[in-house]
């Protein structure tokens, strides 16, 4: 018997630093990759047809590939295994997304480029995300921290602060879709805001190339304040920011789209950040990660 062909595509997750809502007006944004946090694809063949759902990026990621492969009409099923939670601002559509047109490049031997992966990506984010900057595709494929400015690029950076960076989902479902949408409706209001988020991007990446802890976790908790009052936080996650800074971590701030998903703390060392972990899991974190800066 002839063993049926599997396709297979991996991609990581991300989380973003600082930047968010600002990059979409030209703002630069910062982001780190989370090579550990991975999604899974694999593409069989089927005996039906796939049928699209236009507000699912799995499926619309799906659907870019075929096309792009001149493939729309072959029958092949589509599983993903995932350890990124979705909607959390952790880059978990751009993954899946990733992961799945990998996986059906794999599944017809087709070689992908990368400028054709991260084209097919953004046109499947462009549907769950409403004009995306290209920032959550762009850490999804990269392995290192990039400072990215959309429609001009990126740039690796390097990170080798001795910091150390606790990531705490607030459980509830951010809504980027929404958050920018609302960011967007408040027009010229919102103008002062994305500027001032824009300097405070520069001034991390400043206190990043100095490794000065002090002035990168500063930004961090202005960043958040700026965030909120732009009416894209939520309840929950002004909560963890707040018992992040009453545990004396040097920054916190909210991550991703908001209304809802992550929020990042700065931590000098180890024992801080684990100590913090626990901190946060008591006041609601439903789940907590630590990455080495
Ligand atoms: C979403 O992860 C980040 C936002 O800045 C939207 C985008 O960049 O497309 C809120």
């Amino acid at each position: 018997m002839m063993t049926q062909k599997i396709g297979i595509g991996r991609a990581h997750s991300k989380i973003i630093l600082i930047g968010e809502h600002s990059v979409v007006y030209g703002y630069s944004a910062i982001a780190l990759p989370l090579k550990n946090i991975e999604v899974v694809c694999q593409v069989q063949a089927s005996d039906q047809a796939l049928e699209i759902d236009i507000s699912d990026p799995l499926s619309t990621a799906v659907f870019a590939a075929l096309e792009f492969l001149d493939k729309s009409d072959e029958k092949i099923s589509v599983e993903i295994e995932s350890n990124v939670p979705a909607k959390r601002g952790m880059g978990s559509s751009a993954a899946v997304a990733i992961a799945a047109i990998r996986a059906v490049f794999d599944y017809f031997d087709q070689s992908l480029s990368l400028p054709d992966l991260e084209m097919l990506a953004n046109q499947a984010e462009i549907i769950a995300h409403e004009n995306p900057s290209g920032l959550d595709a762009k850490t999804c494929l990269s392995d290192t921290a990039i400072k990215f400015i959309r429609n001009l690029g990126f740039s690796e950076m390097a990170m080798d602060l001795g910091a150390y960076l606790v990531i705490a989902d607030t459980g509830i479902h951010g809504h980027t879709r929404e958050a920018v949408s609302k960011v967007r409706s408040l027009e010229e209001k919102a103008l002062p805001y994305l500027h001032r988020l824009g300097n405070l991007a520069s001034t991390i990446e400043i206190g990043l190339l100095a490794k000065d802890l002090l002035v990168v976790g500063q930004a961090m908790n202005r960043a958040h304040d700026e965030l909120n009052h732009l009416g894209v936080s939520s309840p929950e996650a002004n909560h963890l920011v707040q018992v992040a800074k009453n545990q004396g971590a040097l920054g916190a701030k909210m991550s991703g789209g908001g209304l809802g998903g992550c929020i990042i703390a700065l931590c000098q060392n180890q024992e801080q950040a684990e100590s913090l972990v626990s901190a946060l899991e008591k006041e609601g974190a439903v789940n907590t990660w630590i990455e080495n800066l």
